[in-house]
Order: structure tokens, then C-alpha cells, then sequence
């Protein structure tokens, strides 16, 4: 944790700037800021629930740098090239040190090696509760690092690195849209919708009137803007679990996601079925698919009246539940 390294490397040689900006990149919900409590701190996060989390506590947050910082802390995300585009940005607005956190899961020891590369004088690290920090102090010019942003993939679809499916569609949304009926209508919500490749299927269906892509990163939201060019959609960057929609939708779409950090854990995605129950018309339709090993039925009966695999193979499912319980208490 942050919290248990950073006071340690202040104690090891690390100074930060008195009086000067702070910014936090990419810190998660829970982690704690409170090493810098004598510094006016700026949280950066494109996460809407990690942003909510610090804004509640009443931490100065936004979507991105605005001007320049006496220090950073990029707390590193899993993805590499995520994780370096994050430092090399962090370093780009930083005056003083650009401090570097994270778990040894989350791979810091290869984002160390990295660093150590590409720039002179990595100070630290501290080792201290399964992850590492270090400092570089100037911020280095890591330029090189800096992503293109946008990219297009195959089939004309506009991702950006870190996303959920960033290099190519994935093989079980491809096979959820293939099992929803041409005929369907109406309302749709597609909840964790990425980068908007369930939407922009779903729209060739001329009797859907609207379509609310609900995702709680705003990068992945802000490439759907582009994939999903058409008057019907809405989009929301919000968190799954407690948006809500203006009136009950007659579909919900969604490929839960499955992870929380590193390990794949169901919670997640049975908290999003709970969630779709709960903004779908008493005779709503849910159409999912998750990984076949990831135990999802036992909640999709309890809030929904009916439900049937439609498809899959020995990776996943395609599920359709009708009813929500909700609706019948
Ligand atoms: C498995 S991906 C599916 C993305 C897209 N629907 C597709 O089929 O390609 C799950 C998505 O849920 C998003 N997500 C995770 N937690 C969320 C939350 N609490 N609220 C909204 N979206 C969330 C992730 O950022 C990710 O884009």
C-alpha cells in the first residue's frame, strides 16, 4: 500500500516540494493519500468509481493533469503499456519527483526494470507489503513512452491501450451479439459497455429507440462517443452498480467484467446481474455472456423469472433471462 511505503520513503531520502501541488494518478478505491496529508493533492483517474471514492473524501479530482505539479505518485494500473504511458505522462507536468507505487502482482518489478533503463537516478525502492515504490527525482523526459492515444483496430473500431478488448473484439461479445434476435426493440442499456462494440452491433436493429452505454472508464466511454456514432445512443460515465436509468429499459446487454484486480472474481459480475434486474421493465429481457466457469446462475435465478443458455462452448455462455424478480415482489 501506498500508505505503509511512502512515509518510508520519506524517510529514506525522498523530499517533496513544501507547499507544492500534488498529483495522484490512477490511485483505487480504499487506497489511502493520507502520507501526503500536508500537501494540496490532485487525484487524476479516468475510473468513475475510484473518482467518486476520493472526491467523497474531498480530494480535488479530475480526468486529467491540469497545469503543472511539484511531485507525482503514479499508483501503476496492470496493463504495462498503461502503466508506462501513465509515468511518462505523470513526468511530462512534474517539476519535482515522480514517485512510482504498486504491487508486485500488478507487475512493478518489470515497470522498476523500465524505469531504471530509461532514466538516471531511480532512487528506492522501498519494499514493504508486497509491492515496491521508487522515485526518479528530476522527472525524466519518458516522451517515448507516451501511447498514441486512439487507435483503430480491425473492423474500423476505435480503442485506446489499458481498454477491456483494446487489440481486437472479443470472441465472447462477438458471440452474444450473434445470438440476439434481429427483432429486438425498445430500450436498451448496455452496462459496462466499453468501448462500444455491443452498441454499435446492436444499433443495425431499426426498432431500438435508444441505447444507454453505462462505463465507469472514461477512456474506453470516450472511444464508444466514436464507435457508436448515432442519435440513439447516450452515454453515461457513471458506475454500473448505482446509475440508474431515467425510465425501465426493455434490455439489458452486457459481458460483465470479471476482475477485480488480478484474480477473477464472480462478485463483481453477480453484482451487475442484481443491477440490470433493477432497471428493467417487469417484462425485460437480460442477454449476457461470461466466462463457463464463473458461477452466475444461482443470482440470475433469484432475480430474474427465467432463464436459458441460448449458447456457448467449453469458454463461455450465452445466457437470456426474462422477468426480473423485482418486478413480481
Ligand atoms: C468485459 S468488459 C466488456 C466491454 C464491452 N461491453 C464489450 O463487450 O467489449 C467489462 C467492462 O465493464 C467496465 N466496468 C467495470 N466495472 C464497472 C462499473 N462498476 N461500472 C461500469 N462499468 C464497469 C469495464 O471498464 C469494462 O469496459
Amino acid at each position: 500500500m501506498t500508505a505503509l511505503r511512502l512515509p518510508l520513503a520519506l524517510e529514506s531520502g525522498l523530499a517533496l516540494p513544501k507547499g507544492a501541488r500534488v498529483a495522484v494518478f490512477a490511485p483505487r478505491v480504499g487506497a489511502s493519500l493520507s502520507a501526503l496529508r500536508d500537501a494540496p493533492v490532485h487525484v487524476i483517474t479516468t475510473t468513475k468509481p475510484d473518482y467518486d471514492y476520493f472526491a467523497g473524501l474531498g480530494y480535488a479530482c479530475n480526468t486529467a493533469p491540469e497545469g503543472r505539479y511539484g511531485a507525482s505518485v503514479v499508483c501503476i494500473p496492470r496493463a504495462k503499456e498503461l502503466a508506462r504511458a501513465l509515468i511518462a505522462q505523470a513526468a511530462s507536468v512534474t517539476d519535482g519527483p515522480v514517485i512510482v507505487d504498486g504491487l508486485k502482482t500488478d507487475g512493478i518489478e518489470s515497470v522498476l526494470k523500465s524505469c531504471r533503463k530509461a532514466a538516471d537516478g531511480v532512487a528506492g525502492p522501498i519494499n514493504k507489503a508486497h509491492g515496491k515504490l521508487f522515485w526518479m527525482d528530476p522527472a525524466p523526459d519518458l516522451s517515448a513512452w507516451m501511447t498514441p492515444g486512439q487507435t483503430e483496430i480491425e473492423g474500423g473500431f476505435v480503442t485506446a491501450p489499458g481498454v477491456f478488448s483494446a487489440d481486437a473484439v472479443d470472441g465472447a461479445s462477438q458471440a452474444l451479439m450473434a445470438e440476439l434476435p434481429e427483432t429486438i426493440g425498445g430500450h436498451l442499456i448496455d452496462l459496462g459497455a466499453g468501448w462500444g462494440y455491443l452498441s454499435a452491433m446492436a444499433l443495425s436493429r431499426e426498432k431500438i429507440s435508444q441505447i444507454d452505454l453505462v462505463e465507469a472508464d472514461h477512456t474506453a466511454l470516450d472511444c464508444a462517443r466514436r464507435n457508436v456514432a448515432d442519435v440513439r445512443a447516450r452515454f453515461h460515465w457513471d458506475d454500473a452498480l448505482r446509475w440508474r436509468p431515467e425510465a425501465l429499459a426493455d434490455i439489458v446487454l452486457m459481458n460483465p467484467p470479471f476482475h477485480s484486480g488480478r484474480t477473477a472474481d464472480p462478485k463483481l459480475g453477480q453484482a451487475f446481474i442484481r443491477a440490470a434486474a433493477g432497471m428493467l421493465k417487469p417484462a425485460g429481457h437480460l442477454w449476457m455472456v461470461a466466462n463457463r466457469h464463473l458461477a452466475y446462475e444461482s443470482v440470475l435465478s433469484e432475480a430474474f423469472g427465467e432463464l436459458r443458455e441460448v449458447a456457448g462452448d467449453n469458454r463461455f455462455k450465452v445466457l437470456h433471462a426474462r422477468r426480473p424478480s423485482r418486478a413480481r415482489r
